[in-house]
């Protein structure tokens, strides 16, 4: 047989091999973050003996990770040594609002293992992140103060968009209050009101996020802007507000429960009000990689997952609403936001 150049695949043979170890890229990034690089180099530039010396590295690896972080553009060479190229300095620079290191801490210290788990969770059908999941899980995760703080920050970090999408994706001038139902330490509640004024927030959450609660609003500065329902949401009637967001929160349950809490909220609003549901939903008809990868995200670590644009939807008109609006927001997993209204 002979070959020629023309009948070889190169592209499809070289992005399939790239597609091979795309996960020694992100490795690089979880690295970076965990060893403290962007913070060294946000002090000033750094040569390669002064980033060793100063983060405890070995040499012996560190001259291919430098490169390879700069062909990645999250660092660039200069006279001096390295410094952070523009794109690690806005989000890999602690303090930052968009900062992500959180989110590749998390991705590094618990979302890698899962996943080289993905083949046995296709056979078992089991979740494979380290703690177990199911009921009681969150309880179970807030138990550990430390472990609670890194899960919360994580929750910021990845979600340091949704934020300024869902102040623009829900018309909030008709409202004057809400209520974020599952909404973590506040970082999403705290993003709606700073964008409208007008709002009065609130956070329904379990109990023991209430201390974290407090501190982030209080760093924040939005203590008088923003309260704090304590509960289960399984056993205690939701808030009254205007609006009740249910955000990253149905995908971690099954069917039933999205249902139930959905007419939770029903039940909670008055008539004008609005139950407002984002997740990474899929979409057949617009398939969106992101968010298929979220969805199995979300199975590997809860047994949960993400749901069709439409089954969400068909929950929420069983619970009475009319379902207003719904479109995909720029977020990192690609989520979708659905608008309801109680007649
Ligand atoms: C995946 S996080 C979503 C956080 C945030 N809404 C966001 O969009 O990033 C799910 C949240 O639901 C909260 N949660 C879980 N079970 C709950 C329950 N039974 N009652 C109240 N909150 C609960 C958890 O504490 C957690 O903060």
């Amino acid at each position: 047989m002979t070959t020629t150049t023309d009948s070889v695949p190169y592209a499809d043979v070289i992005e399939l091999g790239r597609l091979n170890t795309a996960y020694a890229q992100s490795k690089i990034l979880h690295s970076a973050v965990e060893t403290g690089l962007f913070e060294l180099l946000a002090e000033g530039a750094a040569d390669e003996t002064v980033i060793a010396e100063r983060l405890g590295l070995n040499p012996r690896l560190l001259g291919d990770f430098l490169r390879a972080l700069a062909a990645l553009d999250l660092v660039r060479r200069t006279g001096d040594g390295y410094v952070n190229a523009p794109r690690a300095a806005a989000c890999l620079v602690p303090d930052n609002p968009y900062y992500l290191g959180n989110s590749a801490r998390a991705a590094s210290a618990r979302h890698y293992a899962m996943w080289g788990r993905l083949t046995e969770a296709l056979r078992d059908g089991q979740p494979k992140a380290e703690q177990a999941a199911g009921p009681g899980a969150f309880e179970r995760l807030y138990q550990n103060p430390e472990a609670a703080r890194r899960f919360l920050a994580h929750m910021d970090s990845a979600h340091a968009l949704v934020g300024p999408e869902l102040a623009a994706a829900v018309p909030w001038s008709r409202y004057r209050s809400f209520v974020d139902v599952g909404g973590a330490r506040g970082h999403i509640a705290a993003a709606l009101a700073t964008a409208h004024p007008q709002l009065t927030g609130g956070v329904f959450e379990l109990p023991a996020v209430e201390p974290f609660f407090d501190e982030h609003m209080a760093e924040l500065g939005l203590a008088d802007r923003i309260s704090f329902h304590s509960g289960d949401f399984f056993t205690v009637p939701l808030p009254a507000a205007d609006v009740l967001v249910f955000g990253h929160v149905l995908h971690d349950w099954e069917p039933e429960q999205r249902q139930f809490l959905l007419e939770r909220a029903y039940q909670a609003l008055a008539p004008g009000g609005a139950v407002v549901v984002y997740d990474q939903m899929l979409d057949d008809a617009e398939p969106d990689l992101a968010s298929i990868l979220g969805s199995l995200n979300v199975a590997l670590v809860t047994g949960g997952s993400e749901y069709l644009v439409q089954d969400c939807r068909t929950w929420m008109e069983k619970a009475g609403f009319r379902v207003e609006s719904g479109r995909r927001i720029r977020t990192i997993g690609s989520d979708y936001v659905l608008v309801g209204v109680k007649p």
